[in-house]
């Protein structure tokens, strides 16, 4: 969209329960006149991320809901087309948020500049963004992760899952397992990714399996699906584990008092165990350097990634909806 128009999605309701497109609206308007101290940004590629979805109902999140008719803040990266900020220049990379073909920026707020690390840019909204941040500082603050360690992942062919098996497999865990939706996920992790193994979740003998794998015990649990999940690995973690709780993509669709209990709480005591949040946010002056050392690894072939990419920002709420019935398979970024 050009000709001075441009076009984002909105709001166009309160959700309850699952997502669906008509939850949101495609609008077009005006780009507005930058005023000193701004900049406009052409995006290029916006993500879908589940966390987005906890913003969409009312209610409490840890950041406040949106209201209907509010343009949705997901991440996105593009290019400065002008700028009247004295930090930001035409032609220059960054990353940012807006499901919006181009946001006006007063330079606060999640935006940063797009460094030359060799990788293509859209990574920068995908494992080298929020994803793979989450992955990295989920294992090393709050897992506080050891070489030598047993490491669980669920939802682990996502971007954060599959990031956080591959870091911990290349920090040395003597074991990495994934939990998935489906023999094709299951095979990527294992042949591609280079996890131990992966549980397909769908499958029906899956309680079994995952008894099986489970015999020696997690050391450390990274949940990126939520409460049921972190209740059936309670009983099987170990003395001291850790687990990470990244995200609740099973519970976002819930109100709190929809959302499944966890009740293997006297795991806790015996097992001395640990259970804690993270918001991606609070690493922020760190992410230059993981990144830069990520991107190493990306380059030299040592982490994988998997992008799925759709045409058009009127293709954002129909892909983004889909990452609640498991169709998304890696990253799911909307070109612009
Ligand atoms: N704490 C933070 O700062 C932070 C930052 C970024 C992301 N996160 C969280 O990290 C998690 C992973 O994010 P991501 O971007 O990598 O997305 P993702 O894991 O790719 O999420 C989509 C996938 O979730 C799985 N899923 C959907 N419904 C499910 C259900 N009912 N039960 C089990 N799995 C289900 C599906 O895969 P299957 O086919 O395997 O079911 C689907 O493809 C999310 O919960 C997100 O909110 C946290």
């Amino acid at each position: 969209m050009s000709d001075g128009q441009m076009e984002r999605i909105v709001l166009a309701r309160h959700i309850v329960g699952a997502p669906t497109p008509d939850d949101f609206r495609l609008e077009t308007l005006p780009i507005p006149a930058l005023e000193e101290g701004q900049l406009l940004i052409a995006n290029r590629f916006i993500s879908c991320d589940p966390g987005t979805r906890s913003r969409l109902s009312p209610g409490a999140s840890y950041a406040p809901p949106l209201k209907p008719g509010a343009m949705v803040d997901g991440f996105a990266v593009g290019e400065v087309i002008e700028s009247r900020h004295p930090r930001f220049a035409a032609g220059e990379l960054v990353m940012g948020t807006g499901w919006a073909t181009h946001m006006v920026s007063n330079g606060r707020g999640y935006l940063a500049k797009v460094p030359d690390l060799g990788v293509p840019l859209s990574l920068w909204n995908g494992i080298l963004g929020v994803p793979g941040m989450t992955a990295w500082f989920g294992l090393k603050r709050v897992a506080n992760f050891k070489a030598g360690e047993r490491v669980l992942v669920t939802s682990a062919a996502g971007p954060v899952g599959a990031t956080a098996g591959q870091l911990a497999k290349l920090w040395g865990a003597s074991n990495v397992t994934g939990i998935a939706g489906g023999a094709e996920k299951c095979r990527w992790l294992v042949e591609e990714c280079g996890f131990d193994a992966a549980l397909d979740y769908k499958a029906a003998d899956f309680e079994a399996q995952f008894a099986e794998a489970s015999a020696d015990g997690w050391d450390v649990l990274f949940d990126n699906v939520g409460n049921a999940s972190v209740d059936r690995a309670l009983p099987v973690m170990r003395m001291k584990g850790r687990i990470v709780i990244s995200g609740q993509v099973a519970d976002y669709n819930f109100t709190p008092a929809e959302a499944p209990g966890i009740h293997n709480t006297r795991e806790f005591i015996g097992k001395r165990l640990r259970m804690e949040g993270l918001v991606v946010f609070d690493d922020l002056p760190a992410f230059p350097a993981a990144q830069e050392e990520l991107a190493g690894l990306i380059r030299a072939g040592q982490v994988k990634y998997r992008e799925e990419i759709f045409v058009g920002l009127a293709s954002l709420p129909a892909a983004f909806s889909g990452l609640f019935s498991g169709q998304s398979f890696g990253r799911r970024l909307i070109r612009v």
